[in-house]
């Protein structure tokens, strides 16, 4: 167990590989956009995120990216990076998958094992995983085994489970679906990061596949490590309503503590928020159905304090695997390092001033998101990011988001065009 006595921290700024900032989920779009997600995550001490542009079956990868461009460019308050999603395979998509790598400076394709719109079947996997290796891109997969959740979550609701805590009864642990994932990559000999790990028996699977020395890598979820799906037992359905995501957090108030665990010793590289957010008028589409719910929590702004008042506060991590857990091993896992995820001359400026002393309590009353509630609600935490810098710009400054600020002038005097007649 580490025990501290630390004073501020210089640190760089977190990177957050997983976002989904314009998810349309159900007809509905998060309620967090590019505009309110960053800011929220900057608020946080994030200073750059990694969202998804996701093709669904049949559509152009190439359009789906220049659309998810065009909508961030306009709204981003910090850097972002985005991952392509692949939920076909055709010859036009591995062309595609080519086209994003070569021209356009994507180096990572999330697969997935469950959505009905979006899952693969293994020999599609296997070979979106030998592209991934040709053009030296990393797979990411969302392991689940979708078909085995529909027929469950139809079982379900035919004897009357109906409210959220049958989202997580429907859900088997993901450790069959990562063991396949993983096998599969393995045979294509391609690396594999499997996003959002929430169950213990996926994250030993993890563990055991890089003690065979496999190219896997994991990734943590702040609400996996900060809260658990005892919440979806709660007599309240929107708050119970408000924890359904997917893979679903473990109804298991171990959980948390061993994965956070394994993101100390290594066996976990990154963490990730998957922050997904839906308002509660949003999640009551499925008040009569689970299957109905939109799926996905916050997480971004709130990243880094959970990682740091579970593990650093806590002794299972020191400071140095903080920064790696929360930003260096994201920007080397996704090529962007040493431009991020360290403090160096060349590069950029995004610096986090960090008050390891100062504590703030999670509130939807007072996070920076545009959802109406948070998941970590009442979390008292050690760690505050006092001041944030992006790319040399101070953006918050004793813990505040700066607002912009009206610079004060003389009355312009000068002559001024007159438009009209002639001109
Ligand atoms: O519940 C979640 N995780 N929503 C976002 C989509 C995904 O699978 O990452
Ligand atoms: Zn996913
Ligand atoms: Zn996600």
């Amino acid at each position: 167990m580490y025990i501290y006595y630390i004073s501020y921290l210089n640190i760089p700024g977190g990177i957050d590989p997983h976002t989904h900032l314009n998810l349309n989920c159900m007809g509905m779009n998060t309620a967090d956009d590019f505009y309110s997600g960053t800011k929220a995550a900057l608020a946080g001490g994030t200073t750059m995120i990694m969202d998804f542009a996701i093709a669904h079956k049949g559509e152009s990868l190439v359009e789906v990216y220049d659309k998810y461009r065009e909508l961030a460019d306009s709204k981003v308050c910090c850097d972002y990076g985005l991952h392509v999603g692949v939920s076909s395979w055709d010859d036009k998509v591995g062309t595609e998958m080519e086209t994003l790598t070569k021209e356009k400076g994507i180096n990572s394709f999330k697969t997935y094992l469950a959505y009905e719109e979006n899952m693969l079947e293994d020999d599609e996997l296997y070979r979106v995983y030998n592209k991934c290796r040709d053009i030296g891109a990393l797979a990411m997969v969302h392991a689940e085994n979708g078909k085995i959740i529909q027929m469950k979550a139809k079982e379900l609701i035919d004897i009357g489970v109906t409210g959220p805590e049958g989202h997580v009864l429907s859900r088997p642990e993901e450790a069959e679906a990562t063991q396949r994932a993983i096998t599969i990559a393995n045979q294509a000999n391609c690396p594999l990061y499997v996003v959002h790990v929430m169950s213990k028996s996926a994250a030993k699977v993890v563990s055991v596949a890089r003690r065979k020395g496999q190219v896997v890598l994991g990734e943590a979820l702040a609400a996996g490590l900060g809260t658990d799906g005892t919440n979806y037992w709660n007599k309240c359905w929107r708050h119970a309503a408000g924890y359904v995501m997917s893979p679903p957090l473990r109804p298991d108030s171990s959980t948390p503590g061993y994965l956070m665990d394994l993101l100390a010793n290594g066996d976990l590289q990154c963490t990730g928020s998957d922050n997904c957010t839906f308002n509660a008028d949003q999640k009551a589409i499925g008040k009569d159905d689970f299957r109905l719910i939109p799926n996905g929590v916050n997480g971004l702004e709130d990243r880094m304090s959970v990682v740091w008042e579970k593990g650093v506060h806590s002794g299972k991590m020191d400071p140095c695997r903080f920064v790696a857990a929360t930003s260096t091993a994201a920007a080397k896992v996704f090529n962007i390092y040493p431009k991020k995820g360290r403090i160096a001359a060349g590069s950029d400026a995004d610096v986090v001033v960090w008050n390891p002393n100062e504590t703030r309590t999670i509130s939807a009353k007072t996070h920076n998101h545009a959802v109406d509630f948070n998941i970590f609600e009442g979390m008292i935490c050690h760690g505050v990011p006092e001041v944030v810098i992006t790319r040399g710009h101070v953006v918050v400054e004793d813990g505040q988001v700066n607002k912009p600020c009206k610079v004060e002038r003389e009355p312009y005097t000068g002559p001024v065009i007159q438009v009209g007649a002639g001109t």
